[in-house]
């Protein structure tokens, strides 16, 4: 079986590196990375991605011109032999420089299909879809079609407790991606001194433990009727035992704003990490850490918005004379200030260039 793991624009490599460490052979693509398995590998990939956002069951693929030719692409697929007769199948839909450009007919012709698939095999016309949820997403992009069934539901940035939104929060994903190009350790003390509502302090210690990035929350393909459903409670079983809860190195941010600081403790507490990772209010400027060689990582504010520029570019001051109180210290930021290197007065040892939602940014490496 076919999967794609769908992954930021910037972030495609990584997932398909996360894929080649789980055991499977993957190639990277835009929007993602490719790989064959069966379910229960699958559920795998799910469990243990932490920088991908969904993995599709690619279910036909081809090039495709004109609206009969979807049509005819999407019934020849053995509809039955997966959807049971009172699946639920709601249709998305993505149309990207290609002959066929209309979502809603694209999707309205995939439901169709799919429905006269069906009729043949359960001789009905009427499906109630009262049953367990097969999300079908049609993708053209340069005239290639791909129909997949989206194995996760929820978005995999979505770890399985709920979260409370500050301002500017980064997605998971993105925070387990910046984690991974930073270059820390795992051992050098970590900090991270603008932390928000701790996203990226949750999953440096999330990264650190071993913890499976999926191990709490469900995916769609477990409400699926399937002989796969001991395998998946294998696996979930078994990135429960290599969950290291011991010791962790130190994990610790601050912030100066005191809500946002609440916000870090009540995800914190959710994620079983209260007393482990420490979070109090501090102003970058004056921040002082008690520890050899801290490794510093931050989304500060990009200062997108008219009148927070100057804001914003003090602030990228303020993390040079960090680094300068802290000698032997290191710092991953992502930023979208194209002055944050100048105003820093450092230049970035490394940089990569990705997508924070629809904002151009960088990850530099001090
Ligand atoms: C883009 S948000 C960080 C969001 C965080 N990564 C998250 O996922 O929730 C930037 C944070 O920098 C903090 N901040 C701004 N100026 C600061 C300063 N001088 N010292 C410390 N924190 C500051 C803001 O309060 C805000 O929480």
């Amino acid at each position: 079986m076919e999967f794609f793991a769908t992954a930021a624009f910037g972030l495609e490599g990584l997932v398909k590196r996360e894929l080649i460490r789980l055991g499977f052979e993957a190639r990277a693509e835009t929007g993602g990375a490719r790989f064959h398995t069966d379910m229960p590998g699958a559920f795998k990939a799910n469990l243990w991605l932490a920088c991908a956002d969904r993995v599709m069951w690619v279910v036909a693929e081809a090039e495709i011109l004109t609206f009969d030719a979807l049509f005819e692409l999407v019934r020849s697929i053995p509809w039955e032999d997966v959807l049971p007769e009172n699946a639920a199948f709601p249709v998305s839909g993505h149309c990207a420089r290609s002959q066929l450009m209309s979502v809603s007919d694209c999707q309205k012709i995939v439901k169709k299909a799919i429905v006269e698939r069906l009729k043949q095999r359960y001789e009905t016309d009427w499906f109630p879809e009262t049953g367990a949820i097969f999300p079908v997403a049609a993708t053209i992009s340069r005239n290639i079609a791909r129909i997949a069934i989206d194995t996760s539901g929820d978005a995999l940035n979505r770890r399985g407790f709920r979260t409370y939104v500050g301002e500017a929060p980064l997605r998971e994903t993105l925070a387990a991606a910046m984690l991974r190009l930073s270059g820390w350790d795992m051992k050098r003390p970590l900090h991270d001194p603008c932390c928000g509502s701790g996203t990226l302090l949750l999953e440096a210690a999330f990264l650190a433990s071993r913890r499976a990035s999926g191990l709490s929350r469900l995916f769609s393909m477990e409400s699926w009727p399937t002989s796969a459903s001991q395998a998946f409670h294998n696996l979930r079983e078994e990135a429960r035992a290599l969950h290291q809860t011991g010791k962790l190195p130190p994990i610790s941010g601050s912030d100066i704003n005191p809500e946002a600081l609440d916000l870090s403790r009540k995800h914190l507490r959710q994620a079983g990490l209260d007393g482990v990772v420490s979070v109090y209010p501090a102003n970058l400027y004056q921040l002082r850490l008690n520890a050899d060689r801290p490794f510093f990582i931050a989304n500060p504010p990009y200062g997108e918005r008219l009148g927070d520029k100057k804001a914003a570019d003090q602030l990228a001051a303020g993390f040079g004379d960090l680094m300068s109180r802290h000698p032997g210290a290191s710092l991953a930021v992502i930023t979208a200030n194209p002055n944050f290197e100048r105003m820093m007065k450092r230049k970035a040892k490394s940089r990569r260039r990705l997508y924070n939602g629809r904002l151009e940014c960088e990850i530099m490496m001090f």
